[in-house]
């Protein structure tokens, strides 16, 4: 049969092989791939889910700087022992967001994904200060230098800006009150209505009770928003898509 005399050729010259089989692998790796960037539901939109303020941002950037992603994942699996140790499992947009995600593949210490409002302000800094403190077998190293590092927030804007050119909906209202959301929300005497119309839920409060903000303010501030953006209560996963 002629098709099968193609064959033939194709089978008996190495070469020719490869190249057809890599032919035929990008044409079926496209039709994967392809589509996720234009269909809308990739990434099912949660109610709750909204970009990190700036504080919180500042605070990623120091969890990041930190390595704090080298003994800490934030994905809390669908199986049941993480679920009864963590909480929910995680959602993909819960970190939607997060320029680069931040699920880590290693836990020396426990998953961070719901951290958020697990424990005081008064414990993490604490905990960050001097970890075998609160927890004598501990083996995380201390971050007491946090305290002292103050930020003036006068990039946030422009990091805000980036995240946005990556796809992170920050509005221009919210980039050009950046700084003034930024230091308000580690000020907790301050007038906070509008950063909490901008970023509902966001945790107010000044952590290590020093004046300005520290890095130790954004570090808390983003820790204690980790995993509270959903309202699991009331949340069911759309079975319709
Ligand atoms: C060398 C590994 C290591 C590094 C680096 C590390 N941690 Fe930890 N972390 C641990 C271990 C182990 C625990 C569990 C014992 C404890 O609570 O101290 C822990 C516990 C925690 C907890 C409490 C979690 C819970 O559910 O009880 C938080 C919050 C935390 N770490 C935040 C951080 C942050 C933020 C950083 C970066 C600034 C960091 N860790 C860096 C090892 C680490």
């Amino acid at each position: 049969m002629a098709f099968l005399d193609h064959h033939k050729t194709l089978e008996r010259n190495a070469t020719l092989l490869l190249g057809a089989s890599l032919v035929v692998v990008l044409i079926g790796g496209a039709v994967e791939v392809v589509p996720l960037f234009y269909l809308e539901n990739t990434i099912e939109h949660v109610e709750g889910v909204r970009p990190y303020s700036p504080l919180e941002l500042a605070g990623r950037d120091i969890y990041i700087r930190e390595g704090c992603y080298t003994c800490h994942s934030q994905m809390i699996r669908p199986m049941r022992d993480e679920v009864e140790r963590y909480g929910h499992y995680s959602l993909a947009a819960e970190s939607q967001y997060d320029h680069p995600h931040q699920w880590g593949s290693k836990r020396t210490g426990p998953d961070l994904a719901r951290v958020g409002s697990r424990y005081s302000d008064a414990w993490h800094v604490q905990h960050l200060s001097d970890p075998q403190s609160v927890v004598p077998e501990s083996i995380m190293p201390p971050y007491a230098y946090l305290s002292n590092q103050l930020l003036d927030g006068e990039h946030i804007g422009e990091l805000m800006e980036t995240n946005r050119f990556v796809g992170v909906p920050y509005t221009d209202d919210q980039i050009a009150q950046a700084r003034a959301d930024f230091t308000v929300q580690a000020d907790p005497m301050g007038d906070t209505d509008a950063l909490l119309e901008r970023y509902p839920g966001a945790h107010v409060a000044n952590p290590d009770g020093l004046p300005g903000v520290s890095e130790m303010d954004a570090l808390v501030a983003y820790l204690q928003v980790l995993g509270t953006m959903v309202d699991f209560s009331t949340f069911t996963p759309d079975a319709s898509r």
